[in-house]
C-alpha cells in the first residue's frame, strides 16, 4: 500500500500549501507592497541611463593628466596636494557631493632611500653576475628623470636557483596619511552603503595605476554632483566614494 501513503503524503503537502496561500491572503494588509520597486530595486536603470549619457571622456583624459602630471608617493607633498583637489572637486558648488573630509592615519610606511638605490644580482655559483636590476627607470620622456620619481625595487630573475645579491636601504617611517571620504545620502535607505573607491598614492606619475580609476571615479561623482545639486537624483541606497 505504498501509493496510498505517497498519495496521503502529495495530499498533506497540497492542504497545508493550500492552507498557507489562504492565511496568506488574509494576513498580508492590502494596499501595503512589501516589495514596492522603489525599496527593492537597487538598480534605478533611469539614473543609469542619464549617467552614462553625461559620462565625459574628454574630462577623464584631463583629470588624469592632471593627477599623473607629478609622481604622488603616499604622504609626499604632491599626494597631499591630491587631497585638496579630490575634497574641492567634492565640495563643488555645481558639482559637489552631500559632504566630503579626511581622515588622517599615522602609517608605518617603508620608503626606499634615495642616496643608495635598493640592487638585485643573479650571482652564479661561479661567483659571476647573470644579472643586476636597473637602478632607474629608462629616461624615456623627460620626466621620468625628474626628481621625485622613486627608483624601482625590481626583483626580477630568470629561472634556475643562482644565488642572489640582495641589498636593501629601506627606512621605516610614521608618516601621516589621509583617506578622502565623498558620501550621497541615500533618499529612502540612507543605512544601506554603496561604496566606490580606489587607491591614491603612486611611486611614479601613475597615469594607470591608479590614477586612471581615480580619474573615471571624479567624473562619474560630477555626474551624480551635478544631479543632486540640480535636485534631479537621488540615489537610493547612499553612496560612498572613498580614496585613500
Ligand atoms: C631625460 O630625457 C630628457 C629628454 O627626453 C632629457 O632632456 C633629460 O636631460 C634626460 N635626463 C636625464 C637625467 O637623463
Ligand atoms: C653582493 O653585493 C655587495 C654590495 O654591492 C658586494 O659587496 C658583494 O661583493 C656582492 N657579492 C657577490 C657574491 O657578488
Ligand atoms: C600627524 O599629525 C598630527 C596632527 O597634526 C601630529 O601631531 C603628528 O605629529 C603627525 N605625525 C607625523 C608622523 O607626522
Amino acid at each position: 500500500m505504498k501509493w496510498v501513503k505517497a498519495l496521503g503524503g502529495v495530499v498533506g503537502v497540497a492542504a497545508l500549501l493550500g492552507l498557507g496561500i489562504i492565511l496568506g491572503h488574509f494576513a498580508i494588509p492590502k494596499g501595503a507592497d512589501p516589495l514596492a520597486p522603489s525599496v527593492s530595486q537597487d538598480l534605478d536603470l533611469e539614473i543609469l541611463e542619464t549617467v552614462m549619457g553625461q559620462l565625459d571622456a574628454s574630462r577623464i583624459r584631463e583629470t588624469l593628466r592632471e593627477l599623473s602630471r607629478e609622481p604622488h608617493l603616499a604622504s609626499s607633498p604632491r599626494d597631499e596636494a591630491l587631497v585638496q583637489l579630490l575634497l574641492q572637486r567634492w565640495r563643488d558648488p555645481e558639482s559637489g557631493l552631500d559632504s566630503a573630509g579626511t581622515s588622517t592615519y599615522e602609517v608605518l610606511l617603508s620608503f626606499p632611500s634615495q642616496e643608495q638605490p635598493n640592487r638585485v644580482a643573479v650571482v652564479a655559483p661561479t661567483g659571476d653576475i647573470l644579472f643586476s636590476c636597473r637602478q632607474s627607470e629608462e629616461n624615456l620622456t623627460e620626466e621620468q628623470a625628474g626628481p621625485d620619481v622613486v627608483s624601482p625595487y625590481a626583483a626580477y630573475a630568470p629561472s634556475g636557483t643562482p644565488q642572489v645579491n640582495l641589498s636593501v636601504h629601506n627606512s621605516l617611517e610614521l608618516r601621516n596619511s589621509s583617506n578622502v571620504l565623498g558620501i550621497i545620502r541615500g533618499a529612502v535607505e540612507p543605512d544601506r552603503y554603496v561604496m566606490y573607491g580606489n587607491h591614491r598614492d603612486s611611486w611614479v606619475h601613475g597615469a594607470v595605476d591608479p590614477s586612471s580609476g581615480t580619474a573615471v571615479l571624479l567624473e562619474i561623482s560630477r555626474v551624480l554632483g551635478t544631479l543632486l545639486k540640480k535636485g534631479e537624483a537621488s540615489p537610493n541606497p547612499a553612496p560612498v566614494q572613498g580614496l585613500s
